[in-house]
């Protein structure tokens, strides 16, 4: 099965039936498990074609595979070092297997070599034995599969705005809220001594929200202007020119830093002509470039270790609200897609989808 989506209208979507050929030399087939589905693919389907997403599992002409985040196991190894059966954690495609040139196989994982990926962000390219992780629970595999992309640049997040003490600000203002990427940061950041953390969601969603208590308060979109003046950050999720705007002309020069995460509300970005806001200029946060920064002065262990540490609490919490919404096949892939695509999903549910 494979899940194809057309590039120039993520709306028009079907499942075709793979073709496989025979492995070539250094080449592995991997079989795909589960994996999660969050507004976060929807984002890579939008941005598929100016940030390369469509470029790690190609598709026919015009058509795209949106990259998930899973478990797969090694169905045929080939003449590779990977073992049939291993349990693999990463970035896959949405169809029930692919093929992966392994190389640099070590008792950790893998990099996927092969030349369509080798200009692609190498953050993506990464693939870990599932047992080898620090953070792997097998009785936590869905949390895994939903929360793992999303908390590592929550953590990530809270990491910078730390490290800059937060450009001075006492209060971070969150959009998209009620988002798992906005809810880690969140629960990261709450756990900072001064600092208020501020929710803004639709007006709809600002009972889920209030009800998991972890925001010092929680204001819907309309509402922006009824915060109080303080020096604050704004950690943009929604990516919402108008919200960005109600934020910028409220705090004006008390905004001390303003980071684009992420586009939920893709379409209602800001144009590139946007109007210039009072305040300072948006900055996209780019991950990476905090991963760089801590390695160098931790190491990867260190990361690693700092992570699973943040990790641990958050899915405990996490779980106790998230609802793992478990479906099969590939009518049930395009299902959860297309109601994620709309805004339809309950921000409680956690798509963990078998292909
Ligand atoms: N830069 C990075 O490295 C990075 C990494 C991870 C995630 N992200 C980004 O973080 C964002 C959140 O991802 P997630 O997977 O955490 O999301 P999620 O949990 O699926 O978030 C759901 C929420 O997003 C908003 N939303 C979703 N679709 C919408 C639509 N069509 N129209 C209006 N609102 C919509 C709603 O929140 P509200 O009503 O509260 O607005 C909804 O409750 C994504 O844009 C993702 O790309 C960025």
């Amino acid at each position: 099965m494979d899940f194809l989506v057309r590039r120039d209208d993520l709306h028009e979507c079907r499942l075709a039936d793979q073709e496989t050929g025979p492995l070539e030399p250094g080449q592995a087939a991997l079989q795909v498990d589960r994996f999660g589905l969050t507004t976060n693919n929807i984002t890579y389907a939008v941005f598929g074609e100016a940030m390369s997403y469509w470029d790690f599992f190609p598709a026919e002409d015009g058509w795209g595979r949106v990259p998930v985040w899973g478990f797969a196991e090694v169905e045929d190894g080939g003449d590779t070092d990977l073992e049939k059966g291993a349990r693999i954690f990463g970035y896959l495609p949405p169809s029930s297997g692919f093929v992966v040139t392994p190389h640099r196989v070590d008792e950790r994982g893998f990099v996927d070599a092969a030349p369509h990926r080798a200009n692609l962000p190498a953050a993506y390219n990464g693939y870990s034995f599932a047992e080898a992780m620090e953070v792997y629970e097998p009785r936590r595999e869905a949390e895994q599969m939903l929360l793992w992309p999303l908390f590592y640049t929550s953590f990530l997040l809270d990491d910078f705005l730390g490290s800059e003490r937060l450009f001075g600000a006492t209060t971070a203002v969150l959009s998209s809220a009620s988002s798992k990427t906005a809810l880690g940061a969140a629960f990261q950041l709450a756990q900072r001594e001064g600092v208020r953390v501020v929710g803004l969601t639709s007006p709809g969603r600002v009972g889920f929200v209030e009800e998991l208590q972890l925001y010092h308060s929680v204001v819907a979109y309309p509402e922006v202007a009824s915060l109080p003046k303080e020096p604050a950050v704004y950690v943009d999720m929604s990516g919402d020119a108008a919200v960005r705007a109600a934020v910028h002309d409220h705090y004006g020069d008390e905004l001390r830093h303003s980071a684009v995460i992420g586009a939920t509300h893709f379409d209602r970005l800001a144009p590139e002509e946007a109007r210039s806001l009072p305040g300072p200029n948006p900055k996209f946060f780019f991950a990476p470039d905090q991963v760089r920064r801590r390695t160098a002065e931790w190491g990867r262990d260190g990361l690693d270790s700092r992570f699973a540490d943040a990790w641990g609490p958050f899915v405990e919490w996490a779980s106790g609200w998230l609802e793992v919404v478990r479906r099969d096949g590939g009518e049930a892939v395009k299902a959860a897609y297309l109601e994620l695509l709309d805004g339809r999903a309950d921000p409680s549910a956690g798509y963990v989808l078998s292909p």
